[in-house]
Formats: C-alpha cells, structure tokens, sequence
C-alpha cells in the first residue's frame, strides 16, 4: 500500500527533501546513473512585471534535483548560475532563461544544457548552451544566438533513432515548427532544418513543443501561444521527425478542461515506453508569484491510438490502473 507521501499530488506544492518548495519550472528530466536528473527553473525570487508588463522573476540559475523513485526529490545543484556582474550577459540576473533541457553528448562524455534566452523582456528569443563533464555542473556557458537566424522561444531537445540530436522549435510568429538539426557535440546547429506544419489550417500558432517517440512514430503535443496563461494543448504525429506531421488535434483533455488542467507543456517522461506508458509534465503558472506555480504530472492515456492526458488527483506510475482510461 503506497502512503500519501509516495504519490504525485499533481497541482500541490510539491517540496524538495529539504522541505523547500522545488524550483525545476519549465523543466526537463534525464535519466543517468540509476537516478533521475530534473533540471528547471529556480523561480524562487520575487516576481516582478518587465517593461512590457509581464510578469517574470529575475533569473536566478537552473536548479538541478536528483530522485531514485520520480517522486522524492533533493535539490543537488544551481546547475547554471547567473552572471551578476555583467548587465550585458545573458545570463545576467536582468534576463529571463527558462525552459532548460540536458542530453548527453558521448562524442565528447559530457552533458550539453540548452535554454530558451529571452533577454530582459522576451526581445531576443535566442536559445543558449552550456556544457559540463558531470551532471549536476556546473555548467559552462558556451553562447546564446538565433537558431540558423531564427527567432525560437520554447523548444524541446532529443534523439532521433539514429542518435542524431536535435532542436524542435517555433518560429515565424509561431506559425511554424523547426526541426534543426545538431552536430556530434550537440552544442552547434549544422544548419540542416526541416520546417514543419507550414500553413497548418491558418493555425494561431504554437509553442512549448514536447516530443516522445512510440511504436516507431514521434508525437508532439504543443500548447497554443497564450503566454503564462493555459490552453488546450494540440497532438501531431509524424512517422520521422522531419514529417510530414499530421494534427491529431486539440484532445488532449478528456474532460473538455480546454486548458491541459490549466498547464503548459514543459516535457514528457517515458515511464514505461515499451508499454506506451508517458508522463506528461506541465506548468501551472501563477502569475502573481511564479516560484509559486505547480507542477502538473499526468497520465498519457491512449483512445483510439490517440493520445490523451489524464488528470488523476493523486497517483502513482507504478499503478496500473492509473495508465487505464
Ligand atoms: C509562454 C512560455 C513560457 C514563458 C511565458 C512568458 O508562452 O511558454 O515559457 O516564456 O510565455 O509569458
């Protein structure tokens, strides 16, 4: 019998075992070493508005927690730190840098750490890297740019099948999903794109990419561009990454939430693959006081071959019944 304790409690303040709210918004989770590894956003300082009047905490670093179970999580590491005394630098605590995302490189036996570098007021839409020999850092800060001269903003970082990495992000005033491909190191973009979801149905746009692979076939599910405030996020699928993608649609709510359980796709975790067991990982965000926002882990529950995210008040991967519609 599992105790309260051992379960995901998805919207609750979820606490590090230091007893400390965790910091890992806009995250994204490796496995190494027997452990899991998540990385996000340490939000912990007052939230302020930029001159644009959103709303945004001064980057504080990205947080890095370990867990052997995906439930009990102990703060390791500021895996990347900011750059306090450099107003110019962009990690420099007047800037936002969110979304993180780890890979391992072993061409170089290092992990390679990609961030979306909104500048001050979301104005660049660059995307960072920073690399280091151990997991938790800390990470050296290698450069921010425009992907191959475009403008990106959220984005997600994989495998394809064959190992090469890549970067799936929007661009064109979200209209478009980029497919970039990246070199052996996985800290420079060989120029080698594909856009996908051209001219998608005169679609309003798309962001927060989450991507997972299953029998053969790559899914994303996106969020629509609301900035911090939820949507109802959408599914594609695409035999390769490259496309053609095809829009499943907007389903991912099974009870007609119409905003993802008022989240946003941060990433999604194969649990059990081979069972087409995947844990959706979202943000609730709480504008009034970002450090504050919640964690929303769900259920990917399969209809029709279409996948679907499942809210549950309290559960467990381990439990079957959780995975069962
Ligand atoms: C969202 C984005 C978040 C954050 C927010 C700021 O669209 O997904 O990561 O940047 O905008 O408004």
């Amino acid at each position: 019998m599992m105790s309260q304790t051992d379960l995901i409690h998805p919207g609750e303040r979820w606490r590090d075992t230091d007893g400390q709210p965790i910091q890992a918004h806009g995250g994204g989770i490796i496995e190494a070493d027997n452990a899991w590894y998540w990385f996000g956003e340490d939000k912990s300082a007052p939230t302020i508005l930029n001159e644009r009047g959103t709303a945004k905490v001064p980057f504080q670093g990205i947080a890095c927690y370990r867990s052997t179970d995906l439930i009990t999580w102990q703060r390791i590491s500021t895996a990347l730190s900011p750059v306090p005394d450099d107003p110019d630098h962009p990690l420099h605590t007047n800037k936002v840098v969110e979304r993180p995302k780890v890979l391992f490189d072993p061409h170089e036996q290092r992990y390679v750490m990609w961030c979306k570098m909104g500048g001050p007021n979301y104005e660049y839409m660059h995307l960072g890297v920073a690399t280091s020999k151990t997991i938790a850092g800390p990470y050296q800060f290698i450069e921010a740019k425009a992907p191959n001269d475009n403008r990106a903003g959220d984005f997600a970082l994989l495998r394809d099948r064959d190992g090469t990495a890549y970067i799936i992000h929007p661009t064109d005033k979200f209209k478009v999903m980029i497919v970039a491909e990246l070199d052996e190191t996985a800290t420079r973009l060989t120029g080698n794109l594909h856009r996908c979801l051209e001219g998608d149905g005169g679609y309003h746009g798309h962001e927060a990419p989450t991507l997972f692979d299953y029998q053969n076939r790559w899914y994303m599910l996106t969020s629509r561009v609301s900035g911090w405030k939820p949507n109802p996020c959408r599914a594609c699928v695409a035999d390769q990454l490259a496309g053609p993608w095809t829009v499943l649609g907007e389903l991912c709510d099974i009870d007609q939430t119409e905003t993802t359980f008022d989240s946003q796709p941060a990433c999604i975790w194969p649990y059990d693959p081979a069972r087409g067991r995947f844990i959706y990982i979202g943000d609730r965000w709480n504008t009034a006081d970002l450090g504050d926002s919640r964690y929303i882990w769900l259920p990917i529950v399969w209809k029709d071959d279409i996948p679907h995210v499942r809210w549950l008040d309290a559960w467990h991967p381990e439990d079957d019944a959780a995975w069962v519609v």
